[in-house]
């Protein structure tokens, strides 16, 4: 069986993660490996229903996010997580729950003016106008990793460039061999 390993996606909303899972993804599977994706907006559609956005809140769909990623992780799965999770201490609880080795930290960066200006759901200038309580990085806070296993950036970065740095630690840590063929 293969190590199982959870590349844990971190970073505002909009930044990116979604995008990342969605193309590291088939990458994971050209190298044979059984993917899940486990995205924040689809969690709470389902597993996490009915959570808000209050710390605790946050904290208990973080818990739940890696408490499934630590079944499959057991049962060899790659598991993409693609939640703002933006308490250093909730992600610190989900890489203990995983494992450290199996645990992959991929900060993706973007900053707040290139968020404001993308804003495809509209929210940051409902949040910056006092319309919306609590939103990450403008009325709530973000606590960004400190030893990030991976940085990646949305603003200076092609997607494809963020999933190669992504795909080189995963090969560096022995998960995946290098140079394996390119999904399209
Ligand atoms: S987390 O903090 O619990 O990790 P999660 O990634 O699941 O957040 O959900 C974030 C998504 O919820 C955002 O991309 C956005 O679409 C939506 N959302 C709605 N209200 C908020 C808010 N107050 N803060 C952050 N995201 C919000």
């Amino acid at each position: 069986m293969n190590q199982g390993f959870t590349v844990w996606l971190t970073g505002l909303s909009g930044a990116g993660k979604s995008t990342i899972a969605e193309r590291l993804g088939p990458e994971l599977t050209a190298r044979g490996r059984t993917v899940e994706v486990l995205d924040g907006d689809e969690v709470r559609t389902h597993l996490s229903k009915g959570l808000g956005f209050s710390r605790e809140d946050r904290d208990i769909n973080i818990g739940r996010i890696s408490f499934v990623a630590s079944l499959l992780v057991k049962h060899g799965a790659a598991v993409i997580t693609a939640a703002i999770s933006p308490y250093a201490l909730a992600r610190a609880e989900a890489r203990q729950r995983i494992g450290s080795e199996q645990f992959v930290e991929v900060y993706v960066r973007c900053s707040l003016n290139e968020l404001t200006r993308r804003d495809v759901k509209g929210l940051y200038a409902k949040a910056i106008a006092g319309e919306l309580q609590h939103f990450t990085g403008v009325s709530d806070p973000y606590e960004a990793p400190e030893n990030p296993d991976v940085v990646v950036d949305s603003e200076l970065e092609a997607v494809e460039e963020s999933v190669t740095k992504i795909l080189a630690e995963l090969e560096r840590r022995g998960y995946i061999e290098a140079g394996a063929a390119v999904a399209s």
